[in-house]
């Protein structure tokens, strides 16, 4: 089993620093196909995204570069939410993109076939070749990121988040929602990613000396705006997943309404903050946590967080739509140290499976 870690001491890191490496295979993987795709689903005026987990949260992301580029806006629902709720809503004029690490998730394929029983086009976003979902999509997309074993997602929601990244730019191109200069430029961005998520990795050292001084905590707070809300619910689900530490991820324009009660001194506060045009936003919600004497661990570009913030993780310079692939990585290496140092098992929590095949 060592020999298959290629010498880390668990699956999940070594997934984790798999991830620059993934993600050029999913670029590489999809660039001779997007065109088509995007095409296909070009036709399609209503459009819902359905997943669970931390696939759902790629969904999450897939809407903000829809409507940001293809000035599409999808209904992401959890596939547990959309069997029962949405099923008047899908008929011939549906496309129901369904975005499934393993292919084999009960609520995501139930809702793939109730899609097709309605006449609805479905594309499944899979990483498990051969798997269910890919026999029940009209078509599939694979995220080329190799077998996961950690239970926790990483390098399958990075290459999941890098797949939907295209696949909004080619829909911009076929529907002309977008500069073409523009998504030259941003897809050019993309293919350094990988270079990006390198840089991201270097901080590890620096995050496990973090993860000690925070290991005996009981709550912590994941706050962003506008593309980063995703990516705080995904480093809040990575934390409770596999250290038990309960953890929230809301936007954060909602602290005010409720989640500031329950600050108080010492409780972490993780901060998403690129650059972007909620920056200014952000900066506010730091410093009113900071205030009620929360201990401010922010993620961004820009020097001036070092001065608001007990913690800065200094992030490279990136367009804002690209940012959740590479600013989740901290927080995924922040909640493995955080798992070991409080003596489990990041690769095997408790009370959860790598894929839910029943409802
Ligand atoms: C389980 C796993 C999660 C995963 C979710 C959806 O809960 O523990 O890591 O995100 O299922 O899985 P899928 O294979 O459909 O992406």
């Amino acid at each position: 089993e060592m020999a298959e870690k290629a010498g880390y001491p668990h699956f999940m890191l070594k997934e984790i620093h798999e991830q620059p490496r993934a993600i050029r295979d999913a670029i590489h993987g999809n660039a001779g196909i997007i065109r088509s795709v995007a095409e296909e689903i070009a036709k399609y005026d209503r459009v819902f995204i359905v997943a669970m987990g931390t696939s759902y949260h790629a969904g999450l992301v897939a809407k903000y570069l829809f409507q940001r580029l293809a000035k599409k806006v999808p209904i992401v629902e959890d596939a547990s939410e959309f069997r029962y709720e949405f099923e008047e809503l899908v008929d011939g004029n549906t496309l129901v993109i369904a975005i499934t690490q393993s292919g084999e998730t009960a609520d995501t394929l139930a809702a793939m076939k109730l899609a097709r029983r309605k006449g609805a086009k479905v594309l499944a976003i899979v990483n498990v070749v051969g798997s269910m979902a890919t026999r029940i999509a009209d078509f599939t997309l694979y995220t080329h990121a190799g077998p996961e074993i950690g239970v926790a997602a990483t390098k399958t929601y990075t290459t999941q988040l890098t797949v939907l990244t295209m696949l909004a730019i080619e829909l911009a191109r076929v529907l002309g929602t977008a500069d073409q200069g523009y998504l030259d430029e941003l897809e050019a961005e993309l293919s350094a990613v990988p270079e990006l998520v390198e840089r991201a990795l270097r901080h590890e050292a620096s995050l496990r000396e973090l993860a000690e001084e925070l290991k005996d905590k009981r709550d912590f707070f994941y706050i962003g705006r506008g593309i980063s809300v995703p990516t705080a619910l995904e480093g809040a689900l990575k934390l409770k997943e596999i250290s038990y530490i309960h953890a929230e991820g809301l936007s954060a324009g909602e602290l005010k309404h409720g989640p500031l009660a329950l600050l108080e001194d010492g409780v972490p506060v993780v901060a998403i903050a690129p650059s972007g045009k909620t920056f200014d936003k952000i900066v506010s919600n730091i410093e009113e946590s900071r205030a009620r004497g929360a201990f401010i661990i922010s993620i961004g570009d820009r020097e001036e967080l070092g001065r608001i913030s007990d913690v800065f993780v200094q992030m490279p310079e990136m367009d804002e739509l690209l940012t959740p692939i590479v600013y989740i990585v901290p927080l995924q290496i922040l909640a493995y140290h955080l798992s070991v140092l409080r003596g489990n098992d990041p690769d095997k929590p408790r009370n959860l499976a790598k894929s839910v095949t029943v409802e």
